[in-house]
């Protein structure tokens, strides 16, 4: 990340520049002109009441709440208002070219690339910009996640995410997918997420976050039950839970995983017909397996799943599969049985095979020889 861009025309904002290295290095003094320079700015903006018009009829309040920028990562840091406003030195300030607030707002977010390339970077492989790109301009840019004036610090030691940035994220998202993230909360990852419980999935475990990739992809459906398994397969945070961590292994086995797996190594660009994960269970409505109204251990609920691919199943259709069972006494008894006879059998008949292969030879070795040691008796040379 670079540092604040240094205006070599004033001092304190070199020295600003400085400090800030020293910050960066570590060291926590404040240069308290900093603050002074952003409050030539909030002497008026922290006051409420004003605001700018665009020429569409939108319009911005340009209200900056001072105890938020004072606490936020930005303003806490000793950042210049015009770090980012580069031209807004002065009042009255130079006409503003966007013709409406949505503009504004897609033609300031490249102010943040100066210091966070990485990101800026990333952002621009992703779903988000790919779709401004195609005309799309509700799509989110940087200033729509992250209030350049209020964004609090949401990384801790080594980049890791805080809880409270974690906990933040759906609300985040839901500015705009509003809906998805109400289903979300009322699924058993978003349940558990509003404890503060930092086992389950939020929006970007599974979609990532600068560089979100399309969902609706055959190369995202292809790799998604790899996704599930990473925290499904984990069995120090299954324990926890007692869920059962066999669930991607029954799942490959089955027909339906093990058609996905080998077609995924042959075609992975195209779609499959047979279910992942999320044809199952959902996607952002997963369920507890015993919930009443979605549950897949509810059997209603299990043919309604089936359907969708099996049209004509009936009540009983299910019951030929194992789903994530491993076969036991109880629950797939004739499976089950079938199993242990098989593996009693095999290896009593392929071991009886081969014993009797093994005596027959020996059996046949001492005959020959006795018939040999016969003919050198009758035959004397
Ligand atoms: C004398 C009061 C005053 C001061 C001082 C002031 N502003 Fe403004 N600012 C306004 C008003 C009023 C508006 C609303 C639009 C307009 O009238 O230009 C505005 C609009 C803005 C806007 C949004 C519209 C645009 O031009 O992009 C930004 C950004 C802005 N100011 C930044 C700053 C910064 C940064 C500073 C400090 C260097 C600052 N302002 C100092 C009064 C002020
Ligand atoms: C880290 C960069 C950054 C800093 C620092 C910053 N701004 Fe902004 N500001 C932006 C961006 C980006 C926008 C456009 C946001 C949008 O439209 O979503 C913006 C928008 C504005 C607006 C238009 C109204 C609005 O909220 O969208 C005003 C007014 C404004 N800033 C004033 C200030 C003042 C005053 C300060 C200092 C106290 C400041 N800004 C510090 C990046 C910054
Ligand atoms: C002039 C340099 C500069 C600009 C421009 C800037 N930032 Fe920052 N930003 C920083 C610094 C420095 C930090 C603190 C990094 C740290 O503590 O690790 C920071 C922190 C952040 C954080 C919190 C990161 C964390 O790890 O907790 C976010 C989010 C962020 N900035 C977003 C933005 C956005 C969005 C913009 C554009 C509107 C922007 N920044 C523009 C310098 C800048
Ligand atoms: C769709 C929402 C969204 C957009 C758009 C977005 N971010 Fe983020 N950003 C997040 C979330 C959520 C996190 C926390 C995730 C994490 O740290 O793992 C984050 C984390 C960050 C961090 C902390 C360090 C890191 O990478 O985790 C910085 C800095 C940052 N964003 C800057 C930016 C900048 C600059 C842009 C624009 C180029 C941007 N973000 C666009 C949602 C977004
Ligand atoms: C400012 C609004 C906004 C915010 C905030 C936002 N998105 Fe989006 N997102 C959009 C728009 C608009 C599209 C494009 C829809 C289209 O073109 O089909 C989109 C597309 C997507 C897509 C691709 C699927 C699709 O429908 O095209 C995913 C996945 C996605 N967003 C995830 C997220 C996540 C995760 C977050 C939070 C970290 C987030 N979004 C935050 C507006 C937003
Ligand atoms: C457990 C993983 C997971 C979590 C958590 C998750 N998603 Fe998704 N999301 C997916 C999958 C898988 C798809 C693809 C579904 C499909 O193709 O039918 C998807 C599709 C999407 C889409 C595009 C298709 C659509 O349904 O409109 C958007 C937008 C989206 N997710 C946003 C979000 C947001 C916002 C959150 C957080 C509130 C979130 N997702 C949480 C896995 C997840
Ligand atoms: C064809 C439908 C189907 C597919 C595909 C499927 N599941 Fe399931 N899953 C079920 C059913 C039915 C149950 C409930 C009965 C059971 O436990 O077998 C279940 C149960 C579960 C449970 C609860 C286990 C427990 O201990 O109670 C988890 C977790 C789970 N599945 C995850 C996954 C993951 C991850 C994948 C992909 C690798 C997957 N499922 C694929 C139908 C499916
Ligand atoms: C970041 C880790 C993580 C990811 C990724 C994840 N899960 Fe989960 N999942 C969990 C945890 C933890 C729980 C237990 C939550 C609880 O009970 O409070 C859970 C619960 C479940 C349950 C409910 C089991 C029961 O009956 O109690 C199902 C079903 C499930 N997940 C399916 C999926 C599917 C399908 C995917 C992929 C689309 C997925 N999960 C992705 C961590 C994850
Ligand atoms: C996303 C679609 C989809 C879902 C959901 C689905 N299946 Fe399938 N299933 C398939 C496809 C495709 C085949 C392969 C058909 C073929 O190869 O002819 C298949 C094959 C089967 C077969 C093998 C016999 C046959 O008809 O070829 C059984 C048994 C089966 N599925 C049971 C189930 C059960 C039980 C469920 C519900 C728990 C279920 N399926 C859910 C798509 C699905």
């Amino acid at each position: 990340m670079r540092r604040f861009v240094v205006d070599a025309g004033r001092s304190t904002t070199r020295s600003f520049g400085l400090h800030l290295a020293a910050v960066l290095l570590g060291s926590a003094l404040l240069l308290p002109g900093v603050t002074a320079r952003a409050q030539e700015c909030l002497d008026c903006h922290g006051q409420p009441g004003s605001s700018v018009s665009f020429k569409d009829g939108s319009s911005k309040d340009v209200t900056i709440d001072p105890d938020a920028w004072a606490a936020s990562v930005h303003g806490s840091m000793g950042a210049a208002c015009t770090d980012c406003h580069t031209e807004h030195k002065e009042y009255p300030h130079p006409e503003v070219s966007a013709s409406s607030a949505r503009d504004y707002t897609l033609s300031h977010y490249t102010s943040c690339q100066q210091c966070h390339e990485d990101q800026f970077k990333k952002q621009l492989d992703g779903v988000h910009i790919k779709a401004i790109a195609a005309g799309n301009k509700n799509a989110a840019v940087c200033s729509d996640c992250h209030n350049p004036h209020t964004q609090r610090k949401i990384t801790g030691e080594g980049g890791k995410l805080l809880p409270e940035g974690r906990l933040g994220i759906p609300k985040t998202c839901a500015r705009c997918h509003g809906e998805i993230q109400s289903r979300y909360r009322q699924s058993v990852h978003g349940r558990a997420l509003v404890d503060g419980n930092p086992d389950v999935p939020t929006c970007i475990d599974c979609h990532g976050v600068h560089n979100i990739a399309d969902p609706r992809t055959a190369e995202f459906r292809l790799a998604s039950p790899r996704l599930c398994a990473d925290c499904h397969t984990d069995r120090k945070k299954m324990a926890k839970y007692k869920l059962s961590t066999q669930v991607l292994r029954t799942y490959v086995a089955d027909f339906h995983g093990s058609t996905v797996t080998l077609f995924e190594r042959r075609h992975p660009d195209q779609v499959t017909n047979k279910p992942v994960c999320y044809d199952c269970h959902g996607v952002h409505d997963i369920a507890r397996v015993d919930d009443p109204k979605k549950g897949l251990e509810v059997k209603a609920n299990l043919l309604r799943t089936c359907r969708k691919c099996h049209p004509d199943a009936t009540m009983n259709f299910p019951d030929a599969w194992l789903s994530h069972y491993v076969p036991t006494r109880d629950r797939n008894p004739v499976v089950y049985w079938a199993q242990v006879a098989y593996a009693i059998l095999i290896p009593t008949v392929v071991g009886g095979m081969a014993l009797f292969v093994a005596t027959d030879l020996v059996r046949r070795r001492i005959d020959h020889r006795r018939h040999l040691e016969r003919r050198h008796r009758v035959e004397p040379s």
